[in-house]
């Protein structure tokens, strides 16, 4: 009898053994793996008038869309008023005054929409970066959203 458990002890070691030899095998299989995931997907176009994102074409009227804008208000008021300013004062990441005539609408809506990836590409982008020393973080904006904030930005900077 204890034989027997003897034969069954060594057999279910030899099985442990067997199968962490495979595991090993597995984990250096996913490394490489990971390391093709590395391997970046610039879009092979960048300009950097349009930064980098989904957004190659905006279109802004000549006058303000009021609605538009009274929707990107309320939304700056809540997730955007706590770091940045209406005039050309710095808070926390720079005033917004005179930014859409600085920044074209496809830079900002890929800035608002695509921050980690303008901050990581974008010299633009990384040059407030220097002075403000945070990194803004995503906002989570939807399409419709960051459009309203354009419009926003536009309406503080005079457009009527
Ligand atoms: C926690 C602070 C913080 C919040 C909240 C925040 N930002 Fe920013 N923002 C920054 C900082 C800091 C920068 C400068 C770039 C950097 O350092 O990341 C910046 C830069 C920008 C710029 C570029 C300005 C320029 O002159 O180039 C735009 C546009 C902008 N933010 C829009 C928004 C919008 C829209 C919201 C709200 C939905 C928002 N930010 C919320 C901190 C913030």
């Amino acid at each position: 009898m204890k034989s027997i458990k003897k034969v069954f002890y060594v057999a279910l070691m030899s099985f442990i053994v067997v199968s962490c030899g495979s595991n090993s095998q597995k984990t250096t299989d996913s490394t490489s793996n990971q390391d093709e995931k590395e391997v970046s997907n610039d879009p092979p176009s960048y300009d950097p008038k349009r930064g980098t994102g989904k957004f190659t074409k905006v279109e802004v009227g000549e006058k303000l869309d009021e609605k538009m804008a009274t929707e990107g208000k309320k939304s700056y008021d809540v997730k955007c008023s706590s770091c940045h300013k209406l005039t050309d004062e710095k808070l926390v990441g720079p005033g917004w005054k005179g930014v859409s005539q600085k920044r074209t609408p496809e830079w900002i809506m890929n800035f608002i929409t695509n921050t980690d990836e303008m901050l990581n590409k974008d010299p633009e982008a990384q040059a407030q970066l220097e002075i403000c020393l945070v990194r803004m973080p995503n906002q989570n904006l939807g399409d419709d959203e960051a459009r309203h904030l354009l419009e926003f930005m536009r309406q503080n900077d005079g457009v009527k």
